[in-house]
């Protein structure tokens, strides 16, 4: 072990990320929530709005995730397998207002899964991106079980992120016309993305060039200082604040919002 094993940044102090979640969701009155990768349903269930949307492969449900919705629809397929065969009006009714994507942790994945959603989203949606500040390099690992062997003995022991960290640095260098805002949300942050383009391609043009380039870059804690360096932390409260002011609440929301009110 180095000393950068230890500690590279951090810890984040802000709120707790499933807080931040809920409270973003109530402000923003959201009508579409879409969460990649649910598991258990400890933030799904926290999220206010009209219609929750849940990606899992293996959903292990323990929380109650129709609470604070009127409906719900569940996916238990990968988010490529969800992606691939949506049909944005037949299926969900209407774009995404608020995405959380938290489903496979390596970088390539969640590229994916920035592109796909941003494809059903409108301009001003928001999408948070969880993991990706990392806060020691043995977490990063692609790889859990080599995370866990690496993080022994370190504050963080078994923590995982994998490397989705890497999309910041993606993001910077292929979109720089998005809002990146990196948030010091517990316990491993969260990226907030807005300024959306739903139209655009750059992505999935340049997608097999990027995951190329990107594997190639070194996956250490001088690499993951870096992004820390290149960005501006924001305070949890503070990202809230400037998330504030929205409202998706347009129309009435349908056959059972007239029902229910
Ligand atoms: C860290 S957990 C999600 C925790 C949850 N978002 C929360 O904070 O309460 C990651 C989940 O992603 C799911 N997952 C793994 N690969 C996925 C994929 N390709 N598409 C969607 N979900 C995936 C896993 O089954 C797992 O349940």
């Amino acid at each position: 072990m180095d000393a950068t094993d230890q500690t590279l940044f951090g810890p984040h102090k802000g709120l707790h990320y499933e807080q931040f979640l809920a409270r973003l969701s109530r402000n923003a009155a959201v009508e579409r929530y879409l969460e990649i990768g649910v598991a258990r349903g400890a933030v799904f269930a926290q999220v206010a709005c009209r219609h929750g949307i849940g990606v899992d492969p293996e959903f292990t449900l323990t929380a109650n995730i129709a609470a604070n919705k009127t409906r719900v629809s569940l996916y238990q397929v990968m988010s490529d397998v969800f992606f691939r065969h949506l049909r944005l009006r037949r299926d969900l009714g209407g774009r995404i207002d608020l995405a959380f994507l938290d489903g496979m942790h390596l970088f390539e994945f969640l590229l994916r899964d920035v592109m796909n959603t941003e494809a059903i989203s409108r301009r001003d949606s928001i999408l948070c991106l969880h993991d990706c500040l990392p806060l020691a390099a043995p977490m990063a690992e692609r790889d859990p079980m080599r995370a866990q062997a690496r993080s022994q003995g370190t504050p963080y022991a078994n923590w995982w992120t994998g490397d989705v960290w890497k999309v910041v640095p993606i993001l910077a260098k292929y979109r720089p016309d998005l809002t990146v805002m990196l948030v010091d949300a517990a316990p491993t942050g969260l990226v907030v993305i807005t300024g959306l383009d739903p139209s655009s391609k750059v992505l999935k043009k340049n997608y097999d060039a990027i995951v190329r380039a990107f594997s190639e870059m070194p996956n250490d804690a001088d690499g993951i200082a870096r992004m820390y360096a290149a960005h501006t932390l924001v305070p949890a409260e503070e990202a809230l604040r400037r998330l504030s002011g929205r409202s998706y609440r347009h129309g009435r929301g349908g056959f059972l919002r007239r029902l229910v009110g």
